[in-house]
């Protein structure tokens, strides 16, 4: 283990959660409102020292108009609410369509009366959970090290650290050109309010999921002509996945499955890739038939070079595209292998994992342990949704009650 990191003193803490997205928010509500007096013994963690800036961010430098969940997902333990607040604030039209999906800034608003609600805005340290240490006992006690050095012995870690890795392609790093770092950029670190000078660039962007049509469409917003390149056809779905999926009529079958090997391929089949919803799908098929997009479905990279100042993209199919920028929109990778501190945990503790995905207890722990895990790792206990909003509330009553109980 590095030794990197300066120690400072042993602190106690009865639960200590990594990550202050959406999902430790509804788990921290979940339990405060279970057993109040423990505010005292529950600590959060995150690089940002706020509750939901990641979240935030990416809402804003995609210009996200609402979200694509409906208004019961959301943290507060209360599935209703998100829509009496809106009423109540005389929001209504801020939920949009017949699933009544929140704007971006109603949930936003909505989130920090929740935060106040349940008197958690000083709760979030601003550190990052960099090290886990296991002892002997069984289940295992904890050490975890903190990214300025201070040492806490929790009784429970949860793990809310959200989506994963990049995806990035691998003819990406088979690009031999120099090239200026604006010109190839992941949507991870894209922020269309940053993107200067796009007003007649060509941007050649990658990935069907909903992320690149956002970006597609801000690009167009700004005067840019756009390609976009699918490796299979767009595919337009309200949700992630079939609305089965956030009940009892798939997940029950789900749950009644012994075989982890077949939730896995269940749980991949549900999402089958990334999707864009209808309403974005018809914007941008009117840009299409304005001339302004182009689309190229099929279509993969074989090679890219930057040369006289521009892209020359090849793809498998024989297509050449010339572009300013590049930009991957190709979602994020999520597995054990891809999380540092879920690698540290398999060392100390060898669990089964079926395609780099944990096996967990039902209630979310590593077997073994008491560290829980939160988003779309937990995917075969919660299933398909489980890094989305509906996976977070189910995680936090599972975790929550676990944590009650004992
Ligand atoms: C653009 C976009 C829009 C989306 N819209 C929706 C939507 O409308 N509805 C929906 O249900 N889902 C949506 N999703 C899926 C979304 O990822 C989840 O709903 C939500 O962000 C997951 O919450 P989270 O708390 O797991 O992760 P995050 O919001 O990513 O929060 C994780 C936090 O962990 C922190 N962290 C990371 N590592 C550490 C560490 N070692 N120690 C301490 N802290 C750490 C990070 O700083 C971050 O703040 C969207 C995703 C994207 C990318
Ligand atoms: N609230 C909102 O409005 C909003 C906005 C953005 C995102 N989101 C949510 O955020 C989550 C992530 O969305 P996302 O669009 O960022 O990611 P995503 O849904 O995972 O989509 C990633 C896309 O990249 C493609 N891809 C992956 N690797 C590739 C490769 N090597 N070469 C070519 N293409 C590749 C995938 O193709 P395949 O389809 O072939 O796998 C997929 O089309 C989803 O849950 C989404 O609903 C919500």
């Amino acid at each position: 283990m590095s030794t990197s990191i300066p120690r400072r003193g042993l602190a106690m803490a009865e639960l200590l959660i990594a990550g202050a997205g959406p999902q430790a928010l509804a788990l921290s509500c979940q339990l405060l409102q279970k057993r109040p007096q423990w505010r005292r013994h529950l600590r959060v963690v995150d690089p940002t020292g706020a509750w939901m800036v990641r979240w935030q961010r990416q809402m804003q430098a995609y210009e996200i108009p609402w979200l694509r969940s409906p208004s019961p997902h959301h943290p507060h333990p209360n599935p209703h609410a998100l829509r009496r607040y809106a009423q109540d604030q005389q929001r209504m039209r801020e939920l949009e369509g017949p699933y009544g999906l929140p704007h971006t800034g109603l949930f936003a608003d909505f989130c920090r009366g929740v935060v106040q609600e349940f008197q958690l805005a000083e709760r979030v340290q601003a550190a990052s959970v960099a090290q886990i240490q296991l002892g002997p006992a069984r289940p295992a006690s904890l050490q975890v090290t903190l990214s300025d050095g201070a040492l806490i012995q929790p009784r429970r870690l949860v793990l809310a650290t959200g989506m994963g890795e990049p995806v990035l392609p691998s003819w990406v790093t088979r690009i031999a050109s120099p090239y200026p770092a604006e010109a190839l950029q992941h949507s991870q670190t894209l922020d269309l309010a940053t993107c200067h000078g796009l007003l007649a660039q060509h941007i050649l962007i990658v990935g069907a999921g909903l992320t690149s049509a956002h970006l597609a469409l801000g690009a167009l917003r700004r005067g840019a002509q756009v390609t976009m390149l699918c490796r299979r056809t767009l595919r337009s779905r309200p949700f992630d996945a079939d609305p089965g999926w956030l009940g009892p009529k798939y997940l029950k079958a789900f749950h009644a499955e012994a075989c982890w090997r077949r939730r896995h391929r269940q749980v991949v089949a549900a999402r089958d890739g990334g999707s864009i919803t209808p309403l974005l799908a018809a914007q941008l098929d009117q840009m299409r038939r304005r001339g302004r997009l182009q689309l190229h479905e099929q279509g993969q990279v074989q090679s890219a070079c930057w040369q006289v100042g521009g892209w020359q993209v090849d793809c498998l199919d024989g297509c050449r595209h010339r572009a300013d920028r590049l930009w991957l929109a190709t979602g994020h990778r999520q597995g054990v292998s891809q999380h540092p501190l879920l690698r540290q945990l398999l060392d100390q503790k060898p669990i089964e994992l079926i395609n780099d995905f944990p096996v967990l207890t039902s209630d979310l722990r590593w077997p073994g342990t008491n560290v829980h895990l939160m988003g779309g790792l937990s995917a075969l206990q919660l299933g398909p949704a489980a890094r989305n909003l509906f996976g977070g509330l189910e995680a936090a009553k599972r975790i929550a009650r676990a944590a009650v109980k004992a």
